[in-house]
Protein backbone atom coordinates (compact mmCIF):
# COMPACT_ATOMS: atom_id res chain seq x y z
CA UNK A 1 0.00 0.00 0.00
CA UNK A 2 2.86 2.43 0.81
CA UNK A 3 3.62 2.68 -2.93
CA UNK A 4 0.71 3.46 -4.02
CA UNK A 5 1.33 7.32 -4.44
CA UNK A 6 -2.15 8.32 -2.98
CA UNK A 7 -1.48 6.43 0.05
CA UNK A 8 1.65 8.14 0.73
CA UNK A 9 0.23 10.98 2.83
CA UNK A 10 -2.93 11.72 4.58
CA UNK A 11 -4.68 9.94 2.79
CA UNK A 12 -3.06 6.65 4.24
CA UNK A 13 -6.44 7.23 6.47
CA UNK A 14 -8.44 7.47 3.36
CA UNK A 15 -11.68 5.66 5.06
CA UNK A 16 -11.30 7.90 7.79
CA UNK A 17 -11.15 11.49 5.41
CA UNK A 18 -12.92 10.77 2.04
CA UNK A 19 -13.86 7.13 1.05
CA UNK A 20 -15.75 8.29 -1.30
CA UNK A 21 -12.89 9.57 -3.09
CA UNK A 22 -11.47 7.14 -5.34
CA UNK A 23 -7.83 7.31 -5.25
CA UNK A 24 -6.40 8.21 -8.57
CA UNK A 25 -8.34 11.92 -7.81
CA UNK A 26 -6.31 12.43 -4.32
CA UNK A 27 -3.21 14.56 -4.42
CA UNK A 28 0.14 13.96 -2.63
CA UNK A 29 2.41 16.56 -2.46
CA UNK A 30 4.55 15.49 0.67
CA UNK A 31 2.22 16.20 3.24
CA UNK A 32 1.51 14.48 6.57
CA UNK A 33 3.62 11.84 8.23
CA UNK A 34 5.57 14.61 9.98
CA UNK A 35 8.43 14.00 12.84
CA UNK A 36 7.41 13.39 16.31
CA UNK A 37 10.59 14.14 18.59
CA UNK A 38 10.88 13.64 22.26
CA UNK A 39 12.20 17.00 23.96
CA UNK A 40 15.58 16.35 25.75
CA UNK A 41 16.31 15.95 29.48
CA UNK A 42 16.81 19.72 29.68
CA UNK A 43 13.27 20.76 28.55
CA UNK A 44 11.50 17.94 30.20
CA UNK A 45 12.73 19.53 33.15
CA UNK A 46 11.67 22.58 32.55
CA UNK A 47 8.24 21.72 31.45
CA UNK A 48 7.53 19.15 34.71
CA UNK A 49 6.78 15.83 31.97
CA UNK A 50 8.08 13.76 29.23
CA UNK A 51 7.00 15.68 25.99
CA UNK A 52 7.51 15.30 21.96
CA UNK A 53 6.94 18.05 19.32
CA UNK A 54 5.10 16.78 16.53
CA UNK A 55 6.98 18.89 13.71
CA UNK A 56 4.16 20.12 11.53
CA UNK A 57 6.27 22.75 9.79
CA UNK A 58 7.74 19.90 7.62
CA UNK A 59 5.25 19.99 5.96
CA UNK A 60 5.68 21.43 2.18
CA UNK A 61 4.16 24.47 2.59
CA UNK A 62 5.71 24.86 5.88
CA UNK A 63 2.48 24.05 8.20
CA UNK A 64 -0.22 22.18 9.07
CA UNK A 65 -2.31 23.54 6.79
CA UNK A 66 -1.02 21.53 3.40
CA UNK A 67 -2.97 18.28 5.26
CA UNK A 68 -6.52 20.36 5.05
CA UNK A 69 -5.69 21.47 1.86
CA UNK A 70 -4.53 18.51 0.60
CA UNK A 71 -8.14 16.66 1.24
CA UNK A 72 -9.92 20.00 -0.24
CA UNK A 73 -8.57 20.30 -3.21
CA UNK A 74 -8.53 16.30 -3.66
CA UNK A 75 -11.86 16.38 -3.21
CA UNK A 76 -11.88 19.61 -6.16
CA UNK A 77 -10.12 17.30 -8.65
CA UNK A 78 -13.05 14.77 -8.28
CA UNK A 79 -15.90 17.29 -8.93
CA UNK A 80 -14.10 18.42 -11.89
CA UNK A 81 -13.76 14.78 -13.51
CA UNK A 82 -17.10 14.40 -12.72
CA UNK A 83 -18.06 17.33 -14.46
CA UNK A 84 -19.86 18.94 -11.45
CA UNK A 85 -17.71 22.14 -11.52
CA UNK A 86 -15.09 23.77 -14.23
CA UNK A 87 -13.08 26.63 -14.21
CA UNK A 88 -12.56 26.88 -10.12
CA UNK A 89 -11.73 29.93 -8.27
CA UNK A 90 -10.87 28.80 -4.88
CA UNK A 91 -10.37 31.59 -2.41
CA UNK A 92 -9.25 31.71 0.93
CA UNK A 93 -9.07 34.61 4.01
CA UNK A 94 -5.54 33.69 5.94
CA UNK A 95 -3.47 34.71 8.25
CA UNK A 96 -0.29 33.74 6.17
CA UNK A 97 -0.21 29.56 5.85
CA UNK A 98 -3.46 28.81 4.87
CA UNK A 99 -2.93 30.95 1.74
CA UNK A 100 0.44 29.03 1.07
CA UNK A 101 -0.84 26.27 1.66
CA UNK A 102 -4.26 26.81 -0.59
CA UNK A 103 -1.57 28.53 -3.10
CA UNK A 104 0.53 25.56 -3.26
CA UNK A 105 -1.91 22.95 -4.31
CA UNK A 106 -3.81 25.21 -6.72
CA UNK A 107 -0.93 25.96 -8.65
CA UNK A 108 -0.53 22.17 -8.83
CA UNK A 109 -3.88 22.10 -11.08
CA UNK A 110 -2.36 24.45 -13.88
CA UNK A 111 -5.12 25.81 -15.57
CA UNK A 112 -8.12 23.71 -13.62
CA UNK A 113 -8.35 25.72 -10.16
CA UNK A 114 -6.95 29.34 -9.38
CA UNK A 115 -6.39 30.70 -6.56
CA UNK A 116 -6.61 33.94 -4.78
CA UNK A 117 -6.17 34.74 -1.49
CA UNK A 118 -6.55 37.67 0.83
CA UNK A 119 -4.04 38.80 3.36
CA UNK A 120 -4.02 41.55 6.36
CA UNK A 121 -2.24 43.91 5.18
CA UNK A 122 1.46 44.03 7.22
CA UNK A 123 0.07 41.15 9.14
CA UNK A 124 1.47 38.50 7.65
CA UNK A 125 5.58 37.57 7.67
CA UNK A 126 7.41 38.25 4.30
CA UNK A 127 8.44 34.50 4.09
CA UNK A 128 4.64 33.88 4.41
CA UNK A 129 3.50 36.64 1.72
CA UNK A 130 6.36 35.17 -0.20
CA UNK A 131 4.95 31.67 -0.63
CA UNK A 132 1.20 32.73 -2.29
CA UNK A 133 3.21 35.01 -4.75
CA UNK A 134 5.78 32.24 -5.59
CA UNK A 135 2.79 29.62 -6.58
CA UNK A 136 1.26 31.99 -8.81
CA UNK A 137 -2.20 32.95 -7.17
CA UNK A 138 -3.71 36.12 -7.07
CA UNK A 139 -2.82 37.96 -3.89
CA UNK A 140 -4.88 40.69 -2.36
CA UNK A 141 -3.97 42.47 0.47
CA UNK A 142 -7.31 44.23 2.73
CA UNK A 143 -6.65 46.77 5.69
CA UNK A 144 -8.10 45.34 8.90
CA UNK A 145 -7.37 41.87 10.61
CA UNK A 146 -8.06 38.61 10.10
CA UNK A 147 -11.15 38.97 11.33
CA UNK A 148 -12.08 41.67 8.58
CA UNK A 149 -10.65 39.71 5.66
CA UNK A 150 -12.74 36.76 6.72
CA UNK A 151 -15.81 38.57 6.44
CA UNK A 152 -14.49 39.29 2.86
CA UNK A 153 -14.50 35.76 1.59
CA UNK A 154 -17.59 35.37 2.86
CA UNK A 155 -19.30 37.73 1.37
CA UNK A 156 -17.98 36.57 -1.82
CA UNK A 157 -18.64 33.42 -1.80
CA UNK A 158 -22.80 34.34 -0.50
CA UNK A 159 -22.70 35.82 -3.52
CA UNK A 160 -20.38 34.41 -6.82
CA UNK A 161 -19.28 30.87 -7.70
CA UNK A 162 -16.39 29.95 -5.29
CA UNK A 163 -14.91 27.64 -3.54
CA UNK A 164 -14.48 28.62 -0.12
CA UNK A 165 -11.23 27.13 1.47
CA UNK A 166 -10.98 28.47 4.96
CA UNK A 167 -11.77 25.64 7.85
CA UNK A 168 -15.39 26.08 7.05
CA UNK A 169 -14.87 23.59 4.23
CA UNK A 170 -15.49 20.20 5.73
CA UNK A 171 -12.66 18.90 3.27
CA UNK A 172 -10.36 20.87 5.25
CA UNK A 173 -11.36 19.67 8.98
CA UNK A 174 -11.32 16.28 7.28
CA UNK A 175 -8.06 16.24 6.38
CA UNK A 176 -6.43 18.09 9.35
CA UNK A 177 -7.85 15.16 11.24
CA UNK A 178 -5.17 13.41 9.65
CA UNK A 179 -3.17 14.77 12.73
CA UNK A 180 -4.73 12.58 15.38
CA UNK A 181 -4.55 9.56 13.46
CA UNK A 182 -0.39 10.20 13.01
CA UNK A 183 -0.25 10.68 16.89
CA UNK A 184 -2.06 7.88 16.92
CA UNK A 185 -0.39 5.46 15.36
CA UNK A 186 3.08 6.93 16.68
CA UNK A 187 1.99 6.31 20.04
CA UNK A 188 0.83 2.37 19.12
CA UNK A 189 -2.55 3.98 19.49
CA UNK A 190 -2.01 3.21 23.37
CA UNK A 191 -4.01 7.09 24.18
CA UNK A 192 -3.95 6.97 28.01
CA UNK A 193 -2.32 9.75 29.56
CA UNK A 194 -1.50 11.50 26.65
CA UNK A 195 -1.81 15.11 26.18
CA UNK A 196 -2.15 16.94 23.09
CA UNK A 197 -1.62 20.09 23.40
CA UNK A 198 -2.49 22.95 20.30
CA UNK A 199 -2.38 26.68 19.84
CA UNK A 200 -6.14 27.99 18.56
CA UNK A 201 -6.80 31.00 16.22
CA UNK A 202 -9.78 30.17 14.19
CA UNK A 203 -10.22 26.65 15.94
CA UNK A 204 -10.30 25.06 13.05
CA UNK A 205 -7.39 23.17 14.07
CA UNK A 206 -8.66 21.93 17.51
CA UNK A 207 -11.75 20.81 15.78
CA UNK A 208 -10.05 18.81 13.72
CA UNK A 209 -7.78 17.14 15.96
CA UNK A 210 -10.88 16.35 18.76
CA UNK A 211 -12.82 15.15 15.63
CA UNK A 212 -10.10 12.70 14.76
CA UNK A 213 -9.41 11.03 17.87
CA UNK A 214 -13.54 10.51 18.59
CA UNK A 215 -13.53 8.81 15.11
CA UNK A 216 -10.80 6.70 16.14
CA UNK A 217 -12.43 5.85 19.24
CA UNK A 218 -15.93 5.18 18.23
CA UNK A 219 -14.24 2.29 15.63
CA UNK A 220 -12.20 0.89 18.80
CA UNK A 221 -8.83 1.85 17.49
CA UNK A 222 -8.55 3.50 20.37
CA UNK A 223 -9.11 2.77 23.59
CA UNK A 224 -8.53 5.85 25.29
CA UNK A 225 -9.24 9.94 24.36
CA UNK A 226 -6.43 12.15 25.28
CA UNK A 227 -6.43 14.82 27.23
CA UNK A 228 -6.56 18.12 24.56
CA UNK A 229 -5.22 21.61 26.22
CA UNK A 230 -6.06 24.21 23.79
CA UNK A 231 -3.74 27.34 23.67
CA UNK A 232 -4.05 31.04 23.50
CA UNK A 233 -1.92 34.12 24.09
CA UNK A 234 -3.45 36.46 26.10
CA UNK A 235 -3.56 39.07 23.15
CA UNK A 236 -5.77 37.21 21.08
CA UNK A 237 -8.01 34.84 23.68
CA UNK A 238 -11.91 34.43 22.65
CA UNK A 239 -11.95 30.84 23.36
CA UNK A 240 -9.79 30.89 26.26
CA UNK A 241 -12.10 33.18 28.09
CA UNK A 242 -15.34 31.84 26.96
CA UNK A 243 -14.46 28.32 28.89
CA UNK A 244 -13.65 30.43 31.92
CA UNK A 245 -17.18 30.42 33.09
CA UNK A 246 -17.05 26.73 34.56
CA UNK A 247 -21.17 26.32 34.10
CA UNK A 248 -21.86 25.52 30.49
CA UNK A 249 -25.61 27.45 30.59
CA UNK A 250 -24.06 30.66 31.22
CA UNK A 251 -21.05 30.98 28.84
CA UNK A 252 -21.38 33.50 26.31
CA UNK A 253 -18.98 33.67 23.11
CA UNK A 254 -17.84 37.34 22.60
CA UNK A 255 -15.26 38.09 19.90
CA UNK A 256 -12.28 40.02 21.46
CA UNK A 257 -10.81 42.73 19.66
CA UNK A 258 -7.29 41.30 18.98
CA UNK A 259 -3.94 42.66 20.03
CA UNK A 260 -0.58 42.10 18.43
CA UNK A 261 0.96 38.86 19.23
CA UNK A 262 3.78 36.92 18.02
CA UNK A 263 1.28 33.84 17.40
CA UNK A 264 0.72 35.92 14.51
CA UNK A 265 -0.97 33.48 12.67
CA UNK A 266 -3.62 33.02 15.41
CA UNK A 267 -4.42 36.60 15.52
CA UNK A 268 -7.95 36.11 15.59
CA UNK A 269 -11.04 37.61 17.97
CA UNK A 270 -14.07 35.68 16.29
CA UNK A 271 -13.34 31.70 15.23
CA UNK A 272 -15.63 31.12 12.65
CA UNK A 273 -15.26 27.22 13.91
CA UNK A 274 -16.63 28.15 17.43
CA UNK A 275 -20.38 26.71 17.23
CA UNK A 276 -18.11 23.49 16.44
CA UNK A 277 -15.49 23.86 19.27
CA UNK A 278 -18.73 24.15 21.52
CA UNK A 279 -20.43 20.89 20.27
CA UNK A 280 -16.90 18.78 20.09
CA UNK A 281 -15.57 19.79 23.13
CA UNK A 282 -19.42 18.40 25.21
CA UNK A 283 -18.84 15.57 23.00
CA UNK A 284 -15.86 14.50 23.51
CA UNK A 285 -15.73 15.62 27.55
CA UNK A 286 -18.95 13.38 27.45
CA UNK A 287 -17.19 10.44 25.94
CA UNK A 288 -14.32 10.74 28.25
CA UNK A 289 -16.49 10.65 30.91
CA UNK A 290 -14.93 13.69 33.11
CA UNK A 291 -13.16 16.94 31.41
CA UNK A 292 -11.04 16.20 29.14
CA UNK A 293 -10.87 19.32 26.95
CA UNK A 294 -8.69 22.22 28.73
CA UNK A 295 -8.02 25.68 27.86
CA UNK A 296 -4.72 27.60 28.98
CA UNK A 297 -3.58 31.06 28.03
CA UNK A 298 -0.08 32.53 27.60
CA UNK A 299 1.68 35.90 27.67
CA UNK A 300 3.65 36.81 24.28
CA UNK A 301 6.87 36.78 26.84
CA UNK A 302 5.94 33.10 27.35
CA UNK A 303 5.70 32.49 23.73
CA UNK A 304 8.71 33.94 22.73
CA UNK A 305 10.73 32.49 25.51
CA UNK A 306 9.28 28.78 25.18
CA UNK A 307 10.05 28.50 21.48
CA UNK A 308 13.78 30.53 21.64
CA UNK A 309 14.65 27.51 24.13
CA UNK A 310 12.48 24.93 23.09
CA UNK A 311 15.06 25.69 19.13
CA UNK A 312 17.87 25.93 21.70
CA UNK A 313 17.25 22.29 22.46
CA UNK A 314 17.18 20.69 19.15
CA UNK A 315 13.73 21.86 17.75
CA UNK A 316 12.46 24.00 14.74
CA UNK A 317 9.22 25.23 16.54
CA UNK A 318 7.77 28.45 15.49
CA UNK A 319 5.94 31.17 17.78
CA UNK A 320 2.50 28.87 17.88
CA UNK A 321 4.88 25.63 18.61
CA UNK A 322 6.41 28.19 20.98
CA UNK A 323 2.68 28.95 22.65
CA UNK A 324 2.31 25.09 23.03
CA UNK A 325 5.41 24.53 25.32
CA UNK A 326 3.91 28.05 27.51
CA UNK A 327 0.68 26.28 27.29
CA UNK A 328 2.25 23.22 28.61
CA UNK A 329 3.91 24.87 31.29
CA UNK A 330 1.05 26.44 32.60
CA UNK A 331 -1.34 23.44 32.53
CA UNK A 332 1.49 21.85 34.93
CA UNK A 333 1.23 25.02 37.19
CA UNK A 334 -2.27 24.46 37.82
CA UNK A 335 -2.64 21.42 37.84
CA UNK A 336 -4.38 20.68 34.40
CA UNK A 337 -2.16 18.04 33.26
CA UNK A 338 0.35 15.47 35.45
CA UNK A 339 3.89 15.07 35.55
CA UNK A 340 3.36 10.88 34.83
CA UNK A 341 1.57 12.03 31.67
CA UNK A 342 3.57 12.60 28.05
CA UNK A 343 2.46 15.50 26.24
CA UNK A 344 2.24 16.14 21.89
CA UNK A 345 2.96 19.88 21.47
CA UNK A 346 1.74 20.26 17.72
CA UNK A 347 4.75 23.00 16.22
CA UNK A 348 2.23 23.94 13.22
CA UNK A 349 4.65 26.13 11.44
CA UNK A 350 8.58 25.93 10.61
CA UNK A 351 10.52 28.36 12.51
CA UNK A 352 11.49 30.00 9.51
CA UNK A 353 8.54 31.07 9.03
CA UNK A 354 8.20 33.69 11.69
CA UNK A 355 11.81 34.19 12.01
CA UNK A 356 10.90 37.47 11.76
CA UNK A 357 10.06 37.69 15.57
CA UNK A 358 13.34 35.70 16.68
CA UNK A 359 14.90 39.09 15.19
CA UNK A 360 13.44 41.22 17.08
CA UNK A 361 13.81 39.64 20.22
CA UNK A 362 17.67 39.35 19.46
CA UNK A 363 18.30 43.20 18.52
CA UNK A 364 15.86 44.09 21.48
CA UNK A 365 12.88 45.84 18.68
CA UNK A 366 9.71 44.36 19.76
CA UNK A 367 7.23 47.33 19.36
CA UNK A 368 5.89 48.21 23.13
CA UNK A 369 2.66 46.56 22.46
CA UNK A 370 3.75 43.16 21.93
CA UNK A 371 4.97 43.24 26.30
CA UNK A 372 8.09 41.22 25.02
CA UNK A 373 11.51 42.57 26.91
CA UNK A 374 14.40 39.74 25.44
CA UNK A 375 15.83 37.98 28.08
CA UNK A 376 19.57 38.52 27.42
CA UNK A 377 20.32 34.84 28.28
CA UNK A 378 18.51 34.19 24.70
CA UNK A 379 19.81 36.67 22.46
CA UNK A 380 22.18 35.82 20.28
CA UNK A 381 23.77 37.93 17.28
CA UNK A 382 26.24 37.52 14.83
CA UNK A 383 29.59 38.74 15.38
CA UNK A 384 31.72 40.22 12.79
CA UNK A 385 35.44 39.36 12.64
CA UNK A 386 37.29 41.88 10.87
CA UNK A 387 40.76 43.01 12.58
CA UNK A 388 41.36 46.31 11.94
CA UNK A 389 44.61 46.08 10.98
CA UNK A 390 43.99 43.01 8.33
CA UNK A 391 44.95 45.03 4.77
CA UNK A 392 44.36 42.54 2.56
CA UNK A 393 40.27 40.62 2.97
CA UNK A 394 38.70 38.62 0.07
CA UNK A 395 36.07 39.81 -1.43
CA UNK A 396 33.53 37.82 -3.64
CA UNK A 397 35.64 37.92 -7.17
CA UNK A 398 38.72 39.12 -5.59
CA UNK A 399 40.18 35.87 -3.94
CA UNK A 400 43.64 35.78 -1.74
CA UNK A 401 46.27 33.64 -3.18
CA UNK A 402 49.17 32.64 -1.73
CA UNK A 403 50.76 34.32 1.34
CA UNK A 404 48.19 37.06 1.85
CA UNK A 405 45.50 34.24 1.93
CA UNK A 406 47.75 32.52 4.91
CA UNK A 407 48.21 35.76 7.12
CA UNK A 408 44.29 36.10 6.62
CA UNK A 409 43.04 32.49 7.92
CA UNK A 410 45.64 32.92 10.56
CA UNK A 411 44.51 35.89 11.85
CA UNK A 412 40.84 35.63 11.53
CA UNK A 413 41.36 31.72 13.30
CA UNK A 414 43.29 33.61 16.04
CA UNK A 415 40.52 35.91 16.75
CA UNK A 416 38.12 33.22 16.78
CA UNK A 417 40.10 31.21 18.85
CA UNK A 418 40.52 34.22 21.88
CA UNK A 419 36.24 34.84 21.55
CA UNK A 420 36.12 31.10 22.07
CA UNK A 421 38.45 30.95 24.37
CA UNK A 422 39.83 27.76 22.58
CA UNK A 423 43.02 25.60 24.04
CA UNK A 424 45.96 25.38 21.73
CA UNK A 425 46.90 21.76 21.03
C1 LIG B 1 1.07 28.32 12.13
C2 LIG B 1 -0.34 28.34 12.63
N1 LIG B 1 -0.56 27.95 13.89
C3 LIG B 1 -1.80 27.95 14.40
C4 LIG B 1 -2.89 28.36 13.67
C5 LIG B 1 -4.23 28.34 14.30
O1 LIG B 1 -4.99 27.30 13.77
P1 LIG B 1 -6.57 27.46 13.69
O2 LIG B 1 -6.84 28.73 12.97
O3 LIG B 1 -7.04 26.26 12.94
O4 LIG B 1 -7.05 27.49 15.09
C6 LIG B 1 -2.70 28.77 12.36
C7 LIG B 1 -3.85 29.21 11.55
O5 LIG B 1 -3.90 30.09 10.80
C8 LIG B 1 -1.39 28.76 11.82
O6 LIG B 1 -1.15 29.15 10.56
Amino acid sequence: MLNIPALKGIYRYHEFIGPVLPLDAVIYLGEGHTPVVEANDRLRAMAGLRFYYKNDGQNPSASFKDRGMASALSYLQYLIRQGHVEDVLAICASTGDTSAAAALYASYFQGKVKSAVLLPRGKVTPQQLAQPLGSGAAVFEIPGVFDDCMKIVEALSENYRVALLNSKNAWRILGQESYSYEIAQNFEYDMAEKVVVVPIGNAGNITAVISGFLKFLDTGIITHLPKIIGVQSEHANPVYKYYLEPEAEKRKFEAVAVRPSVAQAAMIGNPVSMPRVIHLVDAYNKKSGRQNVFFSEVTEQEIMDCQLTANRNGHVACTHGGECLAGLIRARQTGQVDGHETAILDSTAHALKFSGFQDMYFQNQFPPEYEVVPDPKLINTPQLVRPADLKHVPEPGKPLYGDELAHFVRRISAEIATLLDLKKI
